[in-house]
Parts: structure tokens; sequence; C-alpha cells
């Protein structure tokens, strides 16, 4: 098959997902075999960072984020390797292979729930960052990307698509039980806890945290020059993150742009009132005892 044959055989054909633990993965770059691995058997290096989050919480930012603190600040290695190889999903079949070969310290991403997450991990010292957003956002982004990939069911309907987020039934599970889970280590020392709000309204305080937390210690200028890097028109130009360089049969192009809006509340645009009052009903079961635990608000 050529590249064009092989992605009208992909969007043709159902996707089935891959079920690890009750838990669904999309197919392709996921196989039970690998999550058992990550699961069971990757080893963990005292001086890993990871960039743990729910799906369209902001991960590709992070991913940039650390690679220029990493890089204090210097655009050069962010421009010229792509995020998948500067911080591999370890957790899949393609990226095991890039984070087993890959010089410490790593960092490396992935969307596992806390359940799934390597054992080795906790009796390591290594770090967690965890980046959290609205999920009303979560839902409106996750929609779009499913249209676009590949490896994800087309949705129905954003009401369809609405209701089976509700009720966890899309790939990666339920966002309330990975937050709610997650949520359980704050305070641990090796783990950090930020939102995708909080890196939209005060960027440059977050890496400042960031790096204190990673025990990097940045210059001004350093600081500044991360940010600037991370910027929103500043990722969709850099075609190492931007998502352009994947092959139409995994993200297609044409049928949405990964850096979509990139804002707070594009919620409100596709929620109707009705939609709205049953996510916040939901929203305040399934959270219960965290309520004000995050920055977003409830209406
Ligand atoms: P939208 O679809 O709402 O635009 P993930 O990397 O977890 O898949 O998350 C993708 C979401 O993060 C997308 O949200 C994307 O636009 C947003 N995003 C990525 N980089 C960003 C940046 N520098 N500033 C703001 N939003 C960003």
């Amino acid at each position: 098959y050529s590249a064009d044959d092989t992605s009208t055989l992909w969007t043709d054909m159902a996707v089935r997902y891959v079920c690890y633990k009750g838990i669904n993965f999309p197919p392709g770059y996921n196989s039970e075999q690998s999550l058992r691995f990550a699961e069971t058997q990757f080893r963990v290096r005292d001086d890993d960072v990871f960039n743990v989050t729910y799906p369209k919480s902001g991960t590709v930012w992070m991913t940039e984020i650390l690679s220029l603190i990493r890089s204090r600040g210097d655009p050069a290695w962010n421009r010229a390797v792509l995020n998948s190889e500067r911080s591999p999903w370890f957790s899949t079949q393609l990226g095991l292979d890039a984070a087993q070969t890959c010089p410490s310290p790593r960092l490396l991403t992935c969307h596992l729930p806390l359940q799934l997450f390597p054992k080795a991990f906790f009796s390591s010292r290594a770090k967690v960052v965890y980046t959290v957003r609205d999920p009303r956002d979560v839902v409106v982004s996750y929609y779009h990307f499913s249209k676009m990939c590949s490896s994800y069911q087309d949705p129905e309907s954003f009401a369809q698509f609405l209701e089976d987020f509700l009720r966890g039934d899309v790939p990666h599970g339920s966002w309330f039980e990975h937050v709610r889970a997650w949520r359980q280590l704050k305070g641990k020392d090796n783990v950090f806890f930020i939102s995708y709000e909080e890196l939209q309204q005060d960027l440059q305080g977050s890496v400042r945290r960031l790096c204190q937390f990673l025990g990097q210690e940045l210059e001004d200028a350093d600081i500044s020059s991360v940010v600037e890097n991370t910027s929103f028109q500043a990722m969709r130009e850099n075609d190492k993150c931007n998502s352009t360089l994947l092959p139409r049969n995994i993200m297609d192009q044409e049928r949405g742009t990964f850096l979509r809006k990139g804002v707070c509340g594009d919620w409100k645009n596709h929620f109707t009132v009705a939609q709205s009052e049953h996510f916040a009903m939901i929203y305040r079961e399934r959270m219960r005892g965290l309520n004000g635990a995050f920055p977003w608000e409830w209406a």
C-alpha cells in the first residue's frame, strides 16, 4: 500500500481498542504486551522525570517546557529533535525502544492511570509532573482530536462523545478516576501537580516552580526563553512538536489541527445549557471532597 491507501484502509476499518486491565487504549502504538511491560517490568532510573497527563490536558506543551528547562532555555534541541524522541512514550511499542536507549537523565511521557504506572517508580527517586485541565475543555479537545487521529473511533456526535466521556467509556479510561487517583500522591516530594490553567495564567511563574521542583537553577534570561519558545504560536511553528510530521495514516491534518485553539473555556462554545448542568452534577458527585482543589470554576 502507498501511504494514501493505508490511510483509507485505516479510516475505513472500525477501530478496535486494546483493552488492558479494563481500560481501553488506542491501537497502533499500544498493545497489551507493551502496557504490561510498562507496568511490571519497565526499569525506572532515579533521575527519570515523567510527564503524566490524562489526554488533551497539555501533554505536548509540558514536553516542550521540560525539554527547554533541561536545555536551559536553548531552543536548539526542541527545534531539531521530535518531541517523541526527546520524551519517549515508554508504554507504547514504538516508544519503549526510544526510552530504553535514551541516555540519562530521561524525560518520559504517558497517559497511564496510576494503577498501571510502572511499579518500579514507587520505590525510586524518579519524579512525576502531573498536568491536569478543566475536564470540560478536555472533552472538547478530545472530541476534535478523535476525529483526526486514526487510532481513535470517529465520534458519532459531540453529544454522544460527551456521554461516553462522563461514563469513562473513552480511551485511557475515566478522567475522574485518573485525576482522583493521581491526586492522592499530592504532598509527595517527587510528584508535582500543575494545571493547564496555571500554565495559561502565569507561564513564567509555572516554569520557575517547575525548575525548583526539578532542582534546576536557571537564569532569568533562560526562563524567558523557555516561556517564549513554549507559547502556542512558537509551538505551532515548530514541526518537531506540532504533529504535522506524523504520517496521514496516524494523524489526518485535513480533519483537524493538533494545536487547535490553545485556550481555556472553549467548552462554552460547545456545551448546551443542559449539557453544562449535567456535567456539573456528575462532576460534583465524582469529585466529592475535591471542591476548590482545581482552578476552574463552576457556574
Ligand atoms: P485544544 O484542543 O483545546 O486547542 P495534549 O498535548 O495533552 O494532547 O493536549 C493538547 C491541547 O493542549 C490542545 O488543546 C492544544 O492546543 C493545547 N496546547 C498545546 N500547546 C499549547 C500551548 N503552548 N499553549 C496553549 N495550549 C496548548
